[in-house]
């Protein structure tokens, strides 16, 4: 039996409603197994916004510092979207809530559940050997984190730039960084097939080509093991879309990993489906869908619940280190696929029976009580 505190931020959009049901299957989980969660609320977001006028408020900070695990649904919206940047809920709140906790390690896993071959994006013969992709992505540093100067003389001297509002945002890499990244990528890589492929423009950008020296020294020396290989951002992405089987573990940078892998959970089938994990060297970590807040069909109770729930196994897996409850969310999760419920996202209503945010939920948990 253990007993842990979850920071629940579900924040905006649809977050709410996948959060609800991301509770109700970590609540059917802690009876089944005897374990306690404490769940405290907090406000993030463009609804902390509204409330206190800030998007991650001190107390919600606290909350997070005093619990085990931060678990998130999504923020942002089109209502906050042009307030100034360190008020809006994406750089106001989660780049921060990523960095005062140093949740450098993001964890993304791709992977196609058996039922939804159907449902990716690429043709069967492209899918021959399943998807099965863990993309590691530097959650901190980058071009997310590099602030802005325009200092280049080129840019400065040039007539032409000169002729308008100009800005600049830096990406910034440093070896300790890098490396620590490399680390946890080649960790994982030991899990599971050994193979790793690091993600750069390293035939442009000197932030790459440290990137690139610095992995291939740290995989040399700590994993030889490791089969490593290289490739420039522009080829991955091409690579991922025709054919995915080649990957096994992918480490980059923060806004190529960003990128890659909503590309990466296009092809399992719905963006809804991909959950993530943020962790710190310590395993602290905060868990949230890769997906954004969908504003659109927020309160519509058609919000695919999976990723938030599927989040949630994470969690399980990587900050309380209880894998056979996390393996059981994600064998519910594949067994109510099976079953042929699908929310909107997944052609539930067109080609399958519709499930509502709520019933997929409900069908998670009545799985994992079976
Ligand atoms: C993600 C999201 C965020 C990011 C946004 C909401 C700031 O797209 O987690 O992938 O770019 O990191
Ligand atoms: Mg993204």
């Amino acid at each position: 039996m253990v007993e842990k505190t979850v920071a629940v931020l579900p924040g905006d959009g649809i977050g709410p409603e996948i959060m609800t049901q991301g509770l109700r299957v970590l609540s059917a989980v802690a009876e089944k197994y005897g374990h306690e969660f404490k769940y405290h609320p907090a406000l993030v977001g463009g609804v902390a916004y509204e409330r206190g006028g800030h998007p991650l408020p001190e107390k919600t900070i606290k909350t997070c510092r005093d619990s085990d695990a931060i678990y998130f649904g999504a923020v942002g919206g089109p209502k906050w979207a042009n307030l100034p940047a360190e008020l809006t809920p994406e750089k106001g709140a989660l780049l921060p809530l990523r960095k005062i906790f140093d949740l450098y390690a993001n964890l993304r896993p791709a992977v196609i559940f058996g039922p939804l071959a159907d449902a990716a994006s690429l043709r069967q013969d492209r899918l021959t050997r399943g998807l099965d992709i863990l993309i590691i992505r530097e959650l901190t540093g980058g071009i997310y984190f590099g602030n802005g100067k325009l200092s280049s003389p080129i840019l400065l001297d040039s007539e032409y730039n000169a002729k308008g509002e100009n800005t600049a945002d830096v990406m910034v890499y440093s070896e300790p960084e890098i490396r620590r990244i490399a680390e946890v990528a080649c960790n994982a890589a030991m899990k599971r097939n050994r193979k790793l492929t690091s993600v750069d423009k390293a035939n442009v950008l000197d932030s790459s080509k440290l990137w690139r020296k610095i992995v291939s020294e740290y995989v040399e020396r700590r994993y030889p093991e490791v089969d490593l290989n290289h490739l420039y951002v522009d080829n991955a992405a091409m690579q991922i879309a025709t054919n995915p089987g080649q990957f096994d573990v992918i480490v980059t940078g923060n806004m190529f990993g960003d990128i890659l892998s909503d590309l990466a959970s296009a092809i399992t089938g719905s963006i809804g489906m991909l959950p993530s994990a943020s962790l710190n060297e310590s395993g602290f970590g905060l868990y949230e869908p890769v997906h954004g807040s969908a504003p659109d069909i927020a309160g519509k109770e058609i919000a695919n619940p999976l990723a938030q729930i599927l989040s949630g196994a994470m969690m399980l897996r990587h900050s309380f280190n209880l894998e056979e409850e996390a393996k059981d969310i994600e064998r519910a999760v594949e067994n109510v696929l099976d079953e042929g419920y699908r929310t909107r996202d997944l052609g539930g209503g067109t080609k399958f029976p519709f499930a509502s945010t709520s019933e997929m939920g409900r069908r998670v948990v009545d799985n994992i009580r079976n």
